[in-house]
């Protein structure tokens, strides 16, 4: 029997927001509804300066909050760095680790992003370990063996539902306006679920596995309803509520 997933829609706002900003959050808050809530796990993941804000204005509504990035280590001399405890302190339950955008303006290798997602299961955080090929890489077919070695190397030992989300992210869709097929997300879903059952077995089964990359709400049917999707992280169109909402509104 097919293990259900329940959906996760998240919205990573990356370096947008300012406290007014909060106004957004309360419009998706009011705005999302029990049906959807039913179906649907949500998620945004503002800056660092406005997590706290964020946790507390959503604090027992269906959305929650995440951090976009956390250091491996607790607390130290790492300026200009924040922790996963720091994130977990200011309410979040989520951490983006090793989004492309870190792994090319920070150099952060795989292992860099394994211990990340460590920290974040150390404080309790579900991490969400992004991974995906460039252009360049697709188009010398390689897209496939890029992506399950980014799995093999970014994820933990010892995965579960619980503590791990992977969200694959094509680097060429990311802000593009560029999607890829359907059929290339689905075998993409497909390889990364395989992989992630060398390692965590019949746990990957329970596994989500979100798409990213330029999902909007023109676009978001076809890709959340593909085979092993099991939501989407959502860049630009997550900083409006009824854009984001509408793409959650895909599993209703
Ligand atoms: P995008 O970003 O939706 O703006 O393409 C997705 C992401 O980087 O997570």
């Amino acid at each position: 029997m097919p293990v259900a997933r329940r959906p996760l829609v998240a919205g990573n706002w990356k370096m947008n927001g300012l406290r007014h900003s909060g106004a957004e959050l309360l419009a998706m808050i009011e705005g999302c509804g029990a049906p959807l809530a039913e179906k649907v796990d949500l998620l945004i993941c503002p800056p660092a300066t406005l997590l706290a804000q964020f946790a507390a204005e959503a604090a027992g509504s269906p959305i929650a909050v995440g951090g976009q990035d956390c250091h491996k280590k607790a607390s130290g001399a790492h300026t200009g760095d924040v922790s996963a405890e720091m994130l977990a302190d200011a309410g979040a339950r989520f951490v983006i680790v090793g989004h492309s955008e870190r792994r090319s303006d920070h150099q952060e290798s795989d292992e860099t992003v394994r211990a990340k997602a460590q920290a974040a299961w150390r404080t309790g955080l579900t991490a969400i370990v992004c991974v995906g090929e460039t252009q360049a890489q697709r188009e010398a077919g390689e897209a496939l063996a890029v992506v399950a070695a980014q799995v093999r190397g970014s994820v933990p030992d010892g995965a579960s539902a619980d503590t791990l989300v992977v969200a694959y992210e094509p680097v060429w869709a990311i802000g593009s306006g560029l999607v890829p097929t359907v059929e290339d997300v689905e075998e993409m879903h497909g390889e990364i679920r395989r992989v992630l059952s060398e390692r965590a077995g019949a746990e990957a089964a329970r596994v989500r596995i979100l798409y990213g990359g330029s999902v909007k709400p023109e676009n978001c049917t076809a890709l959340l309803n593909a085979a092993d999707v099991d939501g989407a992280l959502v860049g630009g169109a997550s900083l409006k509520a009824g854009d984001f909402l509408a793409i959650a509104r895909a599993y209703l």
